[in-house]
């Protein structure tokens, strides 16, 4: 058992506590990683802002990366001293999805409750048990999380860049590369240009698609996506549909909304050609459903398609990612616009509730 410094949410503030959390030793199938970075991400602000029930208290984040620190028994994927990305979802390996290439879509993880799959956390406070957000909690020095979660990368990426490679990044590169399967030359729209937004701008670079149109209602946010590859930046209004229109002809070949807002959801449709793919990659709030004219998707052989994770299987796609990284092909680090202690933690969040900020990321 060791002390560690984690940021606690308790349920009902949106404010994140720093404080000091028990953590216990690997059991077995499981690893104790030292954390090295974790990035601040959407999906933490959701949380804490209420649009999503969790169990509580938790220890947030989920986009973490560090180092092996102590591995439990049967652990052979990964040994002390190596570094991880950690995934928000840990594969059980023995599901229909996981043995058909589609660890994604994996019905026997238990990483949305929060817990270890025995049901157990590592995670307490004066005895009180406290759950790893997503079963990650990278807000805190230590995390213990299942090997199948702990992806080993090559030692000569930086943890900032490869706490990133854990959510944003795998979840824009998989939406385009995976769900989109975008090709080089064609037209796309993203919709929402934050830490997401513009992951999925990076990697519909890296294919070759152009034009590519970034919308936010933030100047800074567009000036970051013109840095990372859009071709075209249009500040977010009700003429959104037409300005897309006039940069495309028909509409873009491909429309990805990356904020999790129902009214710009519903705008997907609408800024696709006909034969054109829509991929919802943002999440809304729980409970919150969309209208879409149905009759006209169909009559124009529109898709509008959910992605989640940007269909990512750990093992496989983390490695290639860092690889591009170390490559020189997806500028990673460019997306980190603040390097913070975990003590600055609230101030980010505010800063992305104004809409500021590419990415800031923690660094332990
Ligand atoms: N029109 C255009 N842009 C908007 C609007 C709007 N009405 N509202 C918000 N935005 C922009 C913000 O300015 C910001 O740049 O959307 C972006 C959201 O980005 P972040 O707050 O950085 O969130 P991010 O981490 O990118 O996550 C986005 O993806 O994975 C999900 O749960 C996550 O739903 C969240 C979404
Ligand atoms: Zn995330």
């Amino acid at each position: 058992m060791r002390l560690a410094r984690a940021a606690v949410h308790d349920g009902s503030s949106s404010a994140l506590e720093i404080q000091s959390v028990e953590v216990a030793d690997p059991g077995p199938g499981a690893v104790l990683v030292r954390m090295g970075a974790s990035g601040v991400c959407g999906s933490d602000r959701h949380v804490l802002d209420g649009d999503w029930t969790l169990p509580s208290p938790t220890v947030m984040g989920h986009e973490g990366a560090g180092t092996v620190e102590a591995i439990g028994a049967g652990v052979t994927d990964v040994a002390v001293g190596d570094h991880v990305i950690l995934s928000w979802f840990y594969p059980c390996r023995r599901c229909v999805a996981c043995l058909s290439g589609k660890a994604y879509v994996c019905t026997g993880s238990r990483s949305e409750e929060c817990v270890l799959p025995d049901g157990s956390t590592a995670l307490s406070r004066s005895g009180e048990r406290i759950f790893p957000y997503l079963a990650v909690g990278s807000m805190c020095e230590y995390a213990v999380v299942p090997e199948s979660g702990a992806i080993r990368i090559p030692n000569d990426v930086p943890f900032d860049v490869a706490s990133l490679i854990g959510c944003s990044i795998a979840t824009g590169f998989g939406a385009v590369t995976h769900d989109a399967a975008v090709e080089a030359g064609s037209s796309a729209v993203v919709v929402g240009s934050g830490g997401v937004g513009l992951s999925i701008i990076m990697a519909l670079k890296l294919v070759g698609a152009n034009p590519i149109i970034a919308v936010d209602r933030s100047a800074e946010k567009l000036e970051a996506a013109r840095r990372l590859g859009a071709t075209h930046t249009v500040e977010a209004g009700p003429d959104l549909a037409d300005r897309v229109r006039e940069l495309t002809g028909n509409g873009a070949a491909y429309a990805f909304e990356a904020i999790g807002r129902v009214e710009t959801i519903e705008s997907l449709p609408g800024l696709i050609a006909p034969g054109g793919k829509a991929i919802i990659v943002g999440l809304p709030p729980q409970d919150t459903p969309v209208a879409i004219d149905a009759l006209a998707l169909a009559e124009s052989g529109k898709s509008l398609i959910g992605s989640n994770y940007g269909s990512t299987v750990p093992g496989r796609d983390f490695p290639r990612i860092a690889e591009l990284y170390l490559a020189g092909k997806l500028p990673v680090d460019e997306l980190i616009s603040h390097r913070i202690p975990l003590e600055e933690v609230n101030e980010a969040f505010d800063a992305m509730r104004r809409g500021e900020r590419a990415r800031s990321v923690i660094v332990f």
